[in-house]
């Protein structure tokens, strides 16, 4: 979140021209991975890839919405980055050239599984900027046992093979890897950090919180006070640049809980302060892999009504089918369950915007 963002959104409230900065894609509900913590995706069909799946967006429809993206002058695609795999999608390389061709910055997340040379290729041959990796441990039989494919297979040495091609030749790819803490890896983490250090691609690491997705063994999962402790002293020795705190460390109600004060992950005074308002669909609009417009990529629910298929983007944007963003503005209902990111930079947001700014956009 920049200031250029901020300005963006101040502009946005009563400039329809001005188009969502971000726009969030599921792509597809398919997974191919039943990993320990996660709700997971649909199975995929045999060969755990699929086609066809009858309510995804079809490229063509893809590529219309991204051709309205450009007009409304949105400037990142991103890629299921809530739910689902990507690579699950068969037309998924289409669809990321077809992003770059309109020189968006695509940046995709992924469970690694499909990743291997050809593919460090292909997204290097279409200048494909961020690639966010699932990836919760260097060893692969802790990373299969927390996050297992559907069919057993071992895909760990992929993965290999594809940072090892980057390694060996130039590429523009960006790399964050993303870890989720679990009882099962937090001892892991100095070894994930050696790893990335391997790989000049591997620009950070993004330290998320397990979130309770109400799957019956996240109690056995989740650290304990002791843990945590013992977790924090892990992170102080480690004293890595590369390692992000992500997601409901801090805030939200959930500092008891958590019991930690992560360096770098301190509530900023901002955080403290009141109003419940969201501006996240000012510069962020998230789309479910049938099309359903959702109210954001924290809460995934459903806006009734809005598909991207009845209704193409610029007439959703020039036609302000989207007054739940109104709404939204006013007063968030679900502003203290949303994670310590998106709370921070509305918050931002809302500092620097006036009421006369909010005024103008009704
Ligand atoms: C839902 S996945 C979708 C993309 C892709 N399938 C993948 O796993 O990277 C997006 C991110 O959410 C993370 N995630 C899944 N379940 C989680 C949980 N219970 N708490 C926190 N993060 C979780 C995953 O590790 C992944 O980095
Ligand atoms: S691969 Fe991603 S979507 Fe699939 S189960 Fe794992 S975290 Fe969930
Ligand atoms: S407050 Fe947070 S959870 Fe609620 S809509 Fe905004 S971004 Fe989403």
């Amino acid at each position: 979140m920049d200031t250029q963002t901020i300005q963006r959104v101040r502009n946005g409230l009563n400039d329809p021209r001005i188009g969502p900065e971000t726009i969030a894609l599921m792509l597809t509900r398919v997974c191919n991975f039943s990993c320990v913590y996660c709700r997971g995706g649909r199975p995929a069909t045999k060969n755990n890839r699929t086609r066809n799946v009858a309510d995804e967006l079809a490229a063509e429809e893809l590529f219309e919405l991204l051709a309205d993206a450009h007009e409304l002058q949105a400037k990142e695609i991103n890629l299921g980055g809530m739910d689902g795999e990507p690579f699950c999608r068969m037309d998924i390389a289409d669809i990321m050239t077809q992003i770059k061709k309109h020189c968006f910055t695509g940046s995709l997340t992924s469970n690694g599984s499909f990743l291997n040379v050809k593919m460090a290729k292909m997204m290097t041959d279409c200048g494909w900027d961020i690639l966010l990796l699932s990836l919760d441990a260097a060893d692969a039989s802790i990373q299969q046992t927390l996050r297992p494919a559907h069919d057993g297979k071992p895909y760990f040495a992929g993965i290999i093979e594809f940072l090892d091609f980057l390694n060996r030749n130039e590429s523009g790819l960006r790399i964050l890897l993303n870890v989720v803490i679990s009882k099962l890896n937090y001892k892991q983490l100095p070894e994930l950090v050696k790893f990335a250090d391997n790989y000049k691609n591997i620009e950070s690491i993004n330290v998320l919180k397990m979130l309770n997705m109400g799957l019956e063994n996240y109690g056995d999962l989740q650290l304990n006070r002791q843990e945590l402790n013992e977790f924090k002293s892990i992170l102080f020795d480690l004293n890595s640049n590369k390692l992000k705190y992500l997601g409901n460390w801090l805030g939200g109600g959930d500092e008891e809980e958590s019991g930690l004060s992560l360096r770098g992950a301190e509530i900023s005074p901002l955080l403290r302060e009141e109003p419940k308002r969201c501006y996240a669909n000012y510069y962020i609009l998230s789309i479910d892999s049938n099309g359903d417009v959702i109210q954001c990529p924290q809460h995934q629910k459903v806006i009734e009504g809005l598909n991207i298929r009845k209704t193409p983007l610029r007439e959703l944007w020039a036609n302000e089918h989207l007054q739940f963003r109104r709404k939204m503005a006013d007063y968030a209902y679900c502003f203290d369950e949303c994670c310590t990111i998106l709370k921070e930079q509305n918050k931002l947001i809302y500092k620097n915007i006036t009421p006369a700014d909010i005024e103008k956009g009704r």
